[in-house]
């Protein structure tokens, strides 16, 4: 009677057949779960008179094996079915691949550090989170100098002396004190201040900081290397003039401006219809600033100039709202993709 109904269920393994995972898991139930019939079968296996048990045992192994080799193939075949592509339409027109674009003050900052590079500049950097000393101290500020004050300068917390760096002068510093004459460096870099955000104003910004050093170093050479990168960053018409003003780490002190590049100078919204605006600050490095820094000021002379990242780069595309450049707007990056 078992051995009957082994060799019928036998019969039927090479006809099993599962379209999906579905009525695969339905065949293992039936034929091969604790409850299935090849556990039934081997229950009623128990009660087979002994001279029977070997024939029918070897009966039952090969339905079992069958069966599950049958089930595997199915699976098999199954898994391949989902991997065949055959319904892909290779004519479709792709998704579009939305590629990055290189943020604008990156954009700006490259193209400030390549012009300085053809003039000689190489590059140093220093730390955003920074001492007093090379901020302030070592760059001729008085200890009461209002740019100390807690309304400009963000202090680490129970660490009076430690601020963020509110300018890239302090890269100076850090330059000076391990490098000998000539120094010749640009320093692009971070720097933040204690201002309410708005359109014209945020709490952190971008700044290149450029510093000469040597023996025979005038303010000619300073206005010449200023002109020609106005040119280069400008174009050749542009214009620069230098008013006189004051910072504590040079002496004498000017501020730079460049003929407006939106209207050519003839006056627009933009420079307050003056026809010029201004870039950076400038001057002979204080000797004081110099010996400071363990640089002999009988011996060396230079001289430093800062500019803003943002400002220039609100210049050349007239980006009208700061906060543009650090709420990433993919609108707003997408517009510099032909300028990469
Ligand atoms: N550190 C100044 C600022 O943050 C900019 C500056 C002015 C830098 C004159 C200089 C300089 O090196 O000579 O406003």
């Amino acid at each position: 009677m078992l051995k009957e109904k082994i060799a019928q269920l036998l019969g039927e393994v090479s006809g099993l057949q599962a379209n999906d995972a579905a009525e695969l898991e339905n065949l293992r139930i039936k034929y091969l779960s604790k409850k299935g019939i090849v556990n039934e079968l081997m229950a009623a296996f128990r009660d087979v008179p002994a001279e029977e048990k070997r024939a029918i045992g070897i009966q039952l192994n090969e339905l079992k094996s069958a069966l599950q080799n049958k089930l595997a193939e199915l699976r098999e075949a199954l898994a391949t079915q989902e991997d065949d592509h055959s319904d892909l339409d290779l004519t479709r027109t792709p998704y579009p691949v939305s590629l990055g674009t290189r943020h604008p003050l990156s954009i700006v900052k490259n193209e400030i550090i390549d012009i300085f590079s053809r003039l000689g500049f190489s590059m140093a950097d220093g730390p955003e989170v920074e001492d007093d000393w090379h901020v302030f101290s070592s760059m001729n500020f008085a200890e009461d100098h209002p740019a100390r004050d807690m309304q400009d300068t963000f202090f680490v917390e129970q660490h009076p002396d430690i601020v963020l760096r509110t300018h890239t002068s302090s890269v100076q510093s850090r330059v000076m004190e391990h490098a000998e004459p000539p120094i010749r460096v640009i320093c692009p870099g971070r720097v933040y201040r204690n201002e309410a955000i708005s359109a014209r104003a945020h709490c952190f910004f971008h700044q290149v900081e450029g510093l000469y050093i040597d023996k025979d170093v005038s303010f000619t050479d300073l206005k010449q290397v200023l002109l020609t990168f106005a040119r280069e960053m400008f174009g050749p018409e542009t214009k620069i003039r230098l008013r006189p003003s004051y910072f504590p780490f040079t002496e004498p002190s000017a501020e730079m401006d460049i003929s407006c590049n939106i209207c050519g100078g003839k006056g627009c919204s933009f420079c307050k219809h003056t026809g010029w605006v201004e870039i950076l600050g400038c001057g002979m490095v204080d000797p004081n600033v110099l010996e400071a820094n363990g640089i002999d000021s009988k011996v060396y002379k230079g001289y430093a100039f800062g500019m803003g990242v943002e400002r220039i780069t609100n210049l050349k595309y007239q980006v009208k709202d700061l906060r543009l450049f650090s709420e990433n707007d993919v609108r707003f990056l997408d517009e510099f993709m032909a300028a990469n």
